[in-house]
């Protein structure tokens, strides 16, 4: 989704833009823009709609010397919400007088009046369709009728920022919504103005002393060391230096010290993130398993002291089968309620939360609008909250009381693979030790058993990755008007929805995943030649229900692959995908593999780029 960054040192701005919109493209968007500002306090815009080499290509037609002296500028990766892909509706945006241009992450509740005041009062004309127009034309509306006289007196640098500061806090304060808004002025050359709000933006500086700021902390540890992340309300002044401020006053924040993420490369025998994201699995799982020992565990839920009476699991997507995998593990081994409840449904429900309650919070970016949303609300009634996260220092971790880290490694590919199985890896232990967490000796627990069958389950992973010509020969013959319904029961009804959402996003077929045993009450209509139906059954006890499943829908004229560790299957399928039989309870770890499998083969058997999906982005901003 849409993406800030912001430059101010000794190099081309232009160029640390290009870079930075670079790094931010794995986001998702579908047009950029950069504003440099000159030190003669002259703003130059470029946007274009589409990938980043458009606006490269655009600025090497341009007369070079006229943008290129500049070492300040913001930058921007759009994602259309509010007006379509067009470089008009791309940011920057410039106001009415040409003294403001901004970028702007979030949504405008109230951009409808805003928008009808600036137009009907003010005759100010809009060039673009987006909700983020008026807040440049905001701040120089406020900026003309406070500060005129600064505009025309002799002040200083220092003046003149603390009005636009000003000016930056009055529009603040008469949006509705959530915003991330970086801002230069023609009045005050080489500086930004940052300010955040619901939406998250950071500040950067590195060792050569020169400022960034991006609304994407793994982003920003591409060019520094140490980074400041704004909280709610709060103005940055960057120039040299930073200053930060809580409306209008001084306040001094703690530095984060940033660690470039390595291996962020895709290797030459990987031809896409997705494909090098499936293959890391195994390390994924087994550095999770790894960071989270009892030990962590106790330090980093010191108020954990006794066994919750409710857990409530809360994500969306792919975290959301997490937290239906969560809920049915943890019911097992704690035996106490639990529910996985979806992130942007949970503000619109009346869930009964109390002091024996813990939300759990389960998010690979840790930036998903709605999760954010739902754990505000969980906070407001007094709930003790755990969020599970890959993004260390991003939102969620400054909003919940304790993190649960899951240790994937950076993840680029829009479909999340090896992130969903660390998450359920970090669910299982965290499980156990809610189980636990009231003992006094913690040496006979069965936790380091739980680690050893992880660990065996990373080591079978490896296997499946190097066996999937099967996979691909189905891969081959799905055509673009199949249809694809997966089925499991139980912890196999985990997998069949987790397969189908990860297929239906990037091979764009339609695919459900449903309940073995919901099929007969309605999908079973649909059940015909023109159909596959993936079976996913690992479990024992539910074995001889998905025999009678896929026999049924075969004899329907459905093809049927069944994924499976029991040979019997084998005899009611088109195509058989053999897998090994792991420990039952733990198995979605493990079967979701040949899944995402299918999924990334059939993206690439199609032609598409299974990285960046239409329509998706990797971090989903806004709700
Ligand atoms: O970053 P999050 O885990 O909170 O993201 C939630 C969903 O947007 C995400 O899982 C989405 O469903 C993925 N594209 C699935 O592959």
């Amino acid at each position: 989704m849409c993406g800030i960054f912001g430059y101010i040192g000794q190099k081309p701005a232009v160029d640390q833009l290009l870079l930075g919109l670079k790094v931010l493209e794995y986001r998702g968007y579908d047009s950029a823009g950069i504003a440099v500002l000159n030190d003669k306090g002259s703003i130059n815009i470029l946007k274009r709609e589409g990938k980043i080499i458009n606006l490269l290509n655009a600025f090497k037609s341009l007369e070079k010397n006229k943008i290129y002296a500049s070492q300040c500028g913001i930058g921007h990766t759009r994602w259309a919400t509010h007006g379509g892909v067009s470089s008009n509706n791309a940011h920057p945006h410039i106001s009415y007088g040409g003294n403001f241009a901004i970028v702007h992450n979030g949504i405008i509740d109230n951009y409808r009046e805003i928008r009808n005041m600036l137009t009907n009062e003010q005759h100010i004309e809009f060039v673009s369709q987006t909700d983020s127009e008026e807040i440049a034309h905001l701040l120089e509306l406020e900026f003309s009728k406070r500060y005129s006289d600064i505009i025309r007196s002799e002040s200083t640098q220092r003046e003149r920022q603390k009005a636009v500061l000003d000016c930056i806090n009055v529009v603040a304060d008469i949006l509705k919504g959530s915003f991330a808004i970086g801002v230069i002025c023609a009045l005050t050359p080489n500086c930004i103005y940052a300010y955040k709000n619901l939406s998250p933006l950071a500040v950067g500086r590195n060792s050569s002393g020169e400022m960034y700021m991006s609304s994407d902390l793994p982003t920003l540890c591409n060019f520094c060391e140490t980074a400041y992340a704004l909280s709610d309300g709060e103005t940055a002044i960057i120039c040299k230096r930073v200053a930060f401020f809580d409306k209008g006053i001084e306040i001094q924040k703690k530095p984060i010290r940033l660690n470039k993420e390595k291996n962020t490369e895709r290797t030459s025998d990987c031809k896409h993130y997705m494909e090098k994201e499936i293959l890391e699995i195994p390390d994924a799982i087994l550095r999770t398993k790894d960071k989270l020992s009892l030990n962590y565990m106790r330090d980093t839920l010191p108020w954990l002291t006794k066994k919750p009476e409710t857990i409530y699991f809360l994500g969306c997507g792919t975290a959301f089968h997490a937290c239906i995998f969560a809920s049915y593990y943890t019911e097992k081994i704690c035996k106490v309620y639990c529910k996985a409840i979806l992130a942007s449904e949970f503000i619109c429900q009346d869930v009964k939360l109390n002091d024996s309650t813990v939300c759990v919070f389960i998010t690979q970016s840790g930036e998903t609008a709605d999760t954010l949303q739902a754990i505000r609300k969980a906070k407001q009634f007094g709930v003790r909250t755990i969020a599970i996260t890959n993004v260390a220092l991003s939102s969620i971790c400054s909003i919940s009381d304790s993190v649960v880290p899951t240790m994937a490694g950076v993840e680029l590919g829009v479909a999340s693979t090896k992130a969903y199985n660390a998450q359920l890896c970090a669910v299982v232990l965290l499980a156990v030790y809610f189980d636990i967490c009231d003992c006094i000796d913690f040496r006979h627990s069965n936790y380091a058993e739980i680690q050893s069958t992880i660990t065996d389950i990373a080591n079978r992973i490896n296997a499946l990755n190097s066996g999937k010509s099967k996979i691909e020969e189905i891969a081959k013959t799905l055509r673009r008007s199949d249809r694809i319904f997966f089925i499991g029961r139980g912890f196999d009804y985990v997998t069949a929805r987790e397969g189908a959402l990860k297929l239906k996003e990037i091979s764009y077929l339609y695919c459900d995943g449903l309940c073995g045993g919901e099929l007969k009450h309605g999908t079973l209509a649909l059940i015909s030649k023109d159909v596959y139906v993936v079976a996913v059954a690992t479990q024992t006890d539910s074995m001889k229900k998905m025999y009678n499943a896929v026999a049924e829908v075969r004899a329907r004229g459905a093809k049927c692959i069944c994924v499976s560790c029991f040979e019997k299957l084998n005899e009611v399928s088109d195509v058989f995908i053999p897998i090994e039989h792991v420990e039952e309870t733990m198995s979605p770890i493990y079967s979701i593999v040949p899944l995402q499998q299918l999924a990334y083969l059939t993206a690439v058997s199609f032609s598409l780029d299974p990285d960046k999906p239409r329509n998706l982005a990797k971090s989903v901003t806004v709700e």
